[in-house]
């Protein structure tokens, strides 16, 4: 038990410290170059979720549980103070205070939800409070979906317009994923009605489909981009950012799929 809560804590603080050393990048970048204080907290930040990085990796699945739990709360509190920090910036943003920077209110707002989400992870594990199953499923793929669609939305808008079959293409799955979302509210709005095992079952099977096809999309896009072959203002490390963010729910899609299987059936 002890062993799987420091599997879980590390395997999240891995994936999302190095996710939110990348958001103050991006961020730092689209600020202006006035901008000097943001960018002094943006690269704070940077240099912190680094160091939780880098602490993450060197321990090991034989850590001290309770080692692990303090650690935790000590990410839980940097991801919350990035999370600050993001709102404070979208206000900044939607006041219009930072005329001319170049990050998107709604990629702003996107990384400040990642942040929550990332904060509440570590709170589920540490307070031990996990959702049920049926819960669990609906909710993080009403979580992801979201996630998915501002992606293509991204990738759609900071693509140079001239490559219009590429961005036609984000367009479509954007749409694909907006309507993948309101099914997921849907089947939200219907539990615990809804929550069959079959019902369930082809929600994770139909929402791997699309994930798996923007997630080769993104592929794409990431090789091209980093072959210099498409015109565009997507930074390589975003394009590799939003293709790893499309595997973690693949991974967590796929998670489920075995829970689901192994709890029908037991
Ligand atoms: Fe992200
Ligand atoms: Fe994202």
């Amino acid at each position: 038990m002890s062993n799987a809560f420091v599997m879980r804590s590390l395997d999240e603080i891995r994936f999302w410290s190095r996710i939110m050393k990348e958001h103050s990048l991006f961020l730092k970048l689209g600020f202006r170059c006035e901008d000097t204080q943001l960018i002094a907290e943006a690269n704070q930040f940077y240099a912190v979720f680094e160091e939780i990085e880098r602490r993450s990796h060197a321990f090991t699945v034989t850590a001290d549980p309770e080692l692990i739990k303090r650690f935790n709360t000590e990410v839980h509190n940097a991801a919350s103070h990035i999370w600050a920090f993001k709102r404070k910036v979208l206000g900044l943003v939607l006041s219009c205070q930072l005329p001319g920077a170049n990050n998107f209110p709604l990629l702003i707002d996107h990384t400040s939800r990642e942040a929550f989400y990332f904060r509440n992870r570590l709170e589920e594990l540490n307070t031990g409070r996990l959702e049920p199953l049926p819960d669990a499923i609906i909710d993080e793929n009403v979580f992801f979906l979201r996630i998915m669609a501002d992606h293509a939305k991204f990738i759609g808008h900071l693509l140079d317009p001239s490559e219009r079959q590429l961005v036609e293409q984000a367009r479509n799955f954007s749409n694909d994923f907006d309507q993948l979302l309101f099914q997921a509210r849907d089947l939200e709005s219907m539990r615990p009605q809804s929550q069959t095992v079959p019902l369930l079952d082809q929600f994770l099977d139909q929402n791997r489909v699309s994930v798996k096809s923007l997630r080769d999309f993104k592929k794409t896009a990431k090789d091209l981009i980093e072959a210099c072959r498409i015109k565009s203002i997507i930074h390589p490390l975003l394009a590799d950012h939003v293709f790893r963010e499309a595997e973690r729910f693949l991974f967590i899609i796929d998670m489920f799929e075995n829970n689901l299987v192994r709890e029908s059936s037991g």
